[in-house]
């Protein structure tokens, strides 16, 4: 079993007793586990000594209060995975551990936090930085692992710990996907049957979108458009964005002839979803 620690204190004197030599991995999650989370914290094993995770649904990063209060909290079955895929620790902190009064430094995402998913949740990601620092001083791990299914986070996080926890390294895995291509999310279970058949058409497009550019097509903007063209069909998706973008800058491209990320956010039923595709030129 792991252990489970609730208080900053704890969890501060846990890794004050790890051998000064040992690894450390960290996965941080809002819990809710899936098998995304479950391939990151079978990465984290493999990486390092020790692996521990994370289980904050993290107030700042969430800009509509109704999202926040529906977010699936399941801590008894969380901490059942964790044990059974043999994470060390789980902190799993109430917000006042995590952000004692006076004591918290605000991390501004900057410029690319306000486009593309910043655009649409205004200050998401400054709640994200602000938590991620706030975790990493805390667990001070050696390396953290993160999913790509949510990249703009992954690279501001990227860049957050470069600049701000130089020691850290930051270790990135692929998206995990349902057996019909659909990204695993743990708003999914939110979607009713026929919203969740809906939502395969939100990765359908992203494939067709690969499969154009390997058939020849490198125009940014023709590439977007064919996507997003295929997705009005389907009146149950408002597709919030689809843009194809340099996959380390996430700066807005014309042709595909380096490293390319094509993100895109839709809602169906109410319900926000993300994906992306890389394309390699
Ligand atoms: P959460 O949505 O719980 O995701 C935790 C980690 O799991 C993130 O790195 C995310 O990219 C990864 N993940 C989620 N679904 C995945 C999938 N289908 N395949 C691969 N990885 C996946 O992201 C957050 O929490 C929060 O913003 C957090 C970073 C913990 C800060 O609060």
């Amino acid at each position: 079993m792991p252990t489970l620690f609730t208080e900053a204190n704890e969890l501060r004197r846990w890794r004050s007793s790890l051998p000064t030599d040992s690894s450390l991995a960290f996965v941080p999650t809002m819990g809710a586990l899936h098998a995304g989370h479950e391939r990151l914290i079978q990465e984290a094993k493999s990486m390092a000594g020790n692996v521990i995770v994370s289980i904050f649904v993290n107030p700042l990063q969430f800009n509509d209060p109704t999202d926040l209060i529906q977010y699936p909290r399941t801590l008894d079955a969380d901490i059942e995975i964790c044990s059974r895929l043999g994470v060390d620790a789980i902190f799993a902190p109430t917000p006042d551990e995590v952000y004692p009064p006076d004591q918290v430094q605000v991390v501004s995402a900057g410029t690319l936090g306000s486009l593309y998913e910043g655009q649409h949740r205004p200050g998401h990601f400054d709640g994200v930085l602000t938590v991620v620092d706030r975790l990493f001083t805390l667990v001070a791990p050696s390396v953290a692992i993160f999913g790509e299914k949510d990249y703009q986070q992954l690279t501001l996080i990227s860049q957050m710990a470069a600049a701000r926890h130089p020691s850290i390294n930051i270790a990135r895995l692929p998206t995990v996907r349902d057996p019909d291509g659909m990204a695993i999310s743990s708003r999914n279970v939110r979607l009713t049957p026929t919203d969740r058949a809906s939502a395969t058409k939100l990765y359908e497009s992203l494939h067709r979108l690969q499969e154009l550019h390997l058939s020849g097509v490198t125009d940014a903007k023709e590439l977007g458009r064919c996507a997003i063209e295929y997705l009005k069909k389907f009146d149950s998706i408002a597709l919030d964005y689809l843009v194809c973008v340099d996959a380390d800058t996430l700066e807005r491209i014309g042709s595909v002839d380096h490293p390319t990320v094509a993100l895109l956010a839709a809602t169906i039923g109410g319900v926000r979803l993300i994906d992306n595709v890389l394309l390699k030129p």
